[in-house]
């Protein structure tokens, strides 16, 4: 089942999904949190952030699976999602470094890489709560349209629009890396709870598709429908067609 809520603008939106994750960790201090990148998540991490810098929130226990990294770029890299994680949530909380797990984008062996990865959230204890943005091309993680659901963890070669979308991290194009490994979409249908969220005008066409057109996996985010517990949280331009 899909619950829709609707917020004024992005700090609403971000302030609603942080109180979804901050409540999550007050119920269960060592739940398994499954963790996105993208601009969009930047506003949450900043609260749950304050909340914990004001006494409020312990991530002592807290363990985490990030959803995806591209392949070839080293943690150190300032567009890798490692880094992303580091500097912009995990180096302010006081989260067990150890505890916070990204997929190694420089593992030699992908498959390998992305089966011990579902290994690892299944002997975690399975995903309590995933947050998920969502691209435009319907992508949540990097789980790109394909003619099948990918379902494991597994790399992929990034669409085109993907890519173009991207680039505003990159010095150009040419620097994005055409592939990444993301955890696929049973492991995510696998999450007891899913949280997505989405901001800004160029998401409302794919809000729309994604929950209220076919189940499809040329719209990834689709299968979303079919699961028992998704809180999508949208500002008023994502939410404009719904
Ligand atoms: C990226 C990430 C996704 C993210 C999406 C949207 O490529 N792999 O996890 O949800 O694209 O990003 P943004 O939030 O910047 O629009």
């Amino acid at each position: 089942m899909v619950k829709f809520v609707k917020r004024q603008d992005y700090d609403q939106m971000s302030q609603y999904a942080a109180e979804l994750i901050a409540a999550q960790i007050w119920m269960k201090p060592d739940c398994l949190l499954g963790l996105a990148t993208g601009s969009t998540p930047l506003g949450i991490y900043q609260k749950l952030i304050e909340k914990h810098q004001a006494g409020l929130l312990d991530f002592s226990k807290v363990r985490s699976v990030n959803l995806d990294e591209y392949c070839g770029l080293s943690p150190e890299h300032d567009q890798s999602y490692h880094y992303y994680m580091r500097e912009n949530f995990f180096k302010h909380i006081n989260i067990d470094p150890k505890a916070a797990h990204v997929p190694d984008g420089m593992a030699e062996d992908m498959e390998a890489e992305g089966a011990a990865y579902d290994a690892l959230i299944e002997q975690l204890g399975g995903i309590d709560l995933q947050l998920l943005g969502i691209g435009n091309t319907g992508h949540i993680g990097f789980n790109e349209p394909e003619d099948s659901f990918p379902t494991g963890t597994h790399r992929v070669r990034l669409a085109q629009k993907t890519i173009d979308a991207n680039s505003r991290f990159f010095a150009s194009a040419d620097d994005v890396p055409r592939y990444a490994i993301t955890m696929g979409l049973r492991s995510i249908m696998n999450a007891r709870k899913i949280l997505l969220v989405a901001n800004g005008a160029s998401k409302a066409d794919i809000v729309k598709q994604a929950f209220f057109g076919p189940v499809t996996p040329q719209v990834p985010a689709s299968v979303l429908q079919l699961h028992p517990d998704v809180t999508v949280v949208v500002d008023e331009e994502a939410g404009a067609q719904i």
